[in-house]
């Protein structure tokens, strides 16, 4: 960071150019970096009365005590988490059963919950749910860039109890060999595990339920909501809502080829690409049908169901744009982040290695340290990594998106059902969300009636931060600055988010 003084000494020329302009001291600076904070903080209507510690939660089993974290003991982080419990749990109650699942559990904070349960899982698919944790919404927090782990004054903890879950097999810390072939054997993983968790942390039953995700999570959740509503003897829990966000829901063409040049555009600037390729791109754009593409067919209502550009669900030949952009981005800035497109030069050192447009070399990877491991229950003698080398689907998911399935069967079952999309993610492009939900029927309707209106999405303590829309029991919410992890990026945004699929604001 440069301020007044050193511009001056080091850089005459610099300094000339902003003659006129109030030089800021070190100390302005920061005022009002603290006032900024303070704004967000004291419109947190559920941190007024900030204390510490954890609701008193204490589980009967004594096979609990197993799990149990003390939060005094995690590796760097240098402040008591409270308590908090995780290990494997088998995914049935078979004798032979050799599938494991790894989940650590976080009881409500003092201003949280105690008749709600959040589940949370990252994508991939063969992610582990444990970048969620460390990285986007648990109670604490060390993000790329960052030089040791903070508080995360976000923590969804803030609104009620949370477990985080590797899944599905093969992901992270679980044990045993991979064989889903659909979404339908995930849930069962799934639905399994939580019958086991349920048994050891028995208080937890009956408890208000919702499922979070993000982006091959798009997959995951609605199919785990379905199979839970269409199984409703199997958990002793109240499913009442779920959020997805930057989720994979339609086909990849949709998702991010149709609205790529548009996003170019938009980003003109962040792209930076010359004028010869923007030429380029614009002619392909308007040859494979999807330069108008959204004038044309996403309308509100929509006129009919959404046709496909092309032939291919993916890309034709000779239009695979989004590849192209994602090549020319990284020529002219190698740390192009294809997950928040604002990333410059240089690549941050992250903990967990991944996700940027690449994987990064540096270590230790945090969940791979063996002292980390033994603070947590975690195996000693399983490799970790952010994302599974192994492939947790060996021949492939077999289930089509879940906006053509299960996904208006889950907004129907459910109180109130989120999706949200950051505006600067690229790996999934927010108008392709639009058009997937534009194409969907759900609750007698297809798609929503009346528009979607600019600046619509008020975050408290910040303004309009991008656009909500609600329909018959789905709200649609676009964030800007975001990029694809919401709850890293965007904090404050996807903690009202929660607040309002949880019904602790009325409005979103
Ligand atoms: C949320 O939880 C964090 C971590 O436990 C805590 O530091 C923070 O004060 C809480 N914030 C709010 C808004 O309640
Ligand atoms: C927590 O609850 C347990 C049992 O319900 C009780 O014995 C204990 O005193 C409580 N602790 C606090 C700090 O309230
Ligand atoms: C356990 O045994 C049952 C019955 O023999 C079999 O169907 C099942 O596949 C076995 N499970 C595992 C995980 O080996
Ligand atoms: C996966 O393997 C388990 C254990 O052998 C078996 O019970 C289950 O039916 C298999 N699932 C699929 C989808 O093949
Ligand atoms: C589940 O939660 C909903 C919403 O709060 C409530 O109306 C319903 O009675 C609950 N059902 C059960 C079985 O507790
Ligand atoms: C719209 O939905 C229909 C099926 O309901 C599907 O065949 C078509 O490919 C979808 N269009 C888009 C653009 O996803
Ligand atoms: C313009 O960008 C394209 C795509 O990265 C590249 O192939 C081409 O060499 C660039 N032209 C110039 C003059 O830099
Ligand atoms: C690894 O874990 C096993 C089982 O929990 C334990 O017995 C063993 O001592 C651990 N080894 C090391 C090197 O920590
Ligand atoms: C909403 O904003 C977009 C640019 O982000 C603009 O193109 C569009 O015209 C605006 N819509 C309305 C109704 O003002």
């Amino acid at each position: 960071m440069m301020f007044g003084t050193v511009v001056r000494t080091l850089l005459p020329l610099l300094a000339a150019v902003s003659v006129g302009a109030r030089m800021m001291s070190k100390a302005e600076l920061h005022a009002k970096q603290v006032e900024a904070v303070a704004r967000i903080r004291a419109n947190l209507p559920r941190a007024a009365a900030a204390g510490t510690g954890v609701k008193n939660i204490t589980f009967t089993n004594p096979r609990a005590s197993e799990f149990y974290v003390d939060g005094t003991t995690i590796p760097d982080v240098d402040w008591d988490i409270g308590p908090s419990w995780s290990g494997l749990l088998p995914i049935s109650s078979a004798a032979n059963e050799t599938r494991k699942l790894f989940f650590w559990f976080f009881p409500p904070g003092p201003q949280g919950s105690l008749d709600d349960l959040i589940f949370w899982t990252n994508g991939g698919p063969g992610c582990s749910s444990l970048e969620g944790l460390l990285q986007e919404n648990g109670p604490f927090q060390w993000s790329y860039g960052q030089a040791h782990p903070t508080q995360n004054e976000f923590s969804w903890t803030n609104l009620s109890s949370i477990i985080y879950l590797e899944q599905p097999v093969g992901t992270g810390f679980s044990q045993g060999k991979p064989n889903a072939t659909d979404e339908n054997d995930v849930a069962a993983q799934i639905v399994g595990f939580l019958q086991q968790f349920l048994d050891v942390f028995s208080e937890l039953q009956g408890k208000k339920l919702y499922l979070s995700g993000e982006s091959y999570a798009g997959m995951y959740v609605p199919y785990l909501a379905n199979y839970i509503y269409e199984h409703p003897g199997a958990l002793n829990l109240n499913l009442t809502g779920f959020f997805v966000a930057d989720p994979v829901l339609g086909w990849d063409v949709v998702q991010e080829q149709i609205p790529a040049v548009n996003f170019v555009h938009k980003y003109e600037h962040v792209f930076s690409f010359n004028q010869t390729f923007m030429t380029e791109l614009d002619a392909i754009a308007a040859k494979c049908n999807y330069a108008d593409y959204m004038e044309k067919h996403v309308t509100f209502p929509p006129k009919g169901l959404l046709p496909l550009p092309g032939k291919s669900t993916e890309a034709d030949r000779g239009c695979d744009v989004w590849d192209m952009i994602f090549d020319a981005a990284l020529t002219v800035n190698p740390a192009f982040n294809i997950y928040r497109i604002f990333d410059t030069w240089p690549i941050l050192w992250d903990v967990l290695g991944f996700p940027g447009s690449f994987f990064q070399t540096q270590s230790p990877i945090y969940f791979d340290r063996p002292e980390v491991k033994a603070a947590i229950h975690a195996p000693n003698d399983t490799t970790w990594a952010e994302c599974s080398d192994i492939n947790v689907f060996p021949r492939g998911d077999r289930s089509l998106p879940p906006s053509f399935t299960v996904l208006p069967n889950a907004i129907e079952k459910s109180q109130r059902s989120v999706i949200v999309h950051g505006l600067a993610d690229f790996i999934l492009i927010s108008e392709g969300t639009r058009i997937v939900i534009q194409n969907m029927t759900w609750n007698g309707l297809q798609g929503f009636q009346t528009p979607i209106q600019n600046d619509s999405f008020v975050v408290d303590g910040m303004g309009a931060l991008g656009q909500t829309h609600t329909e018959r029991g789905l709200t649609y919410f676009e964030v800007a600055l975001s990029g694809h992890m919401v709850p890293q990026f965007s904090p404050r945004a996807a903690f009202q988010i929660m607040e309002f699929l949880m019904g602790f604001r009325e409005n979103p």
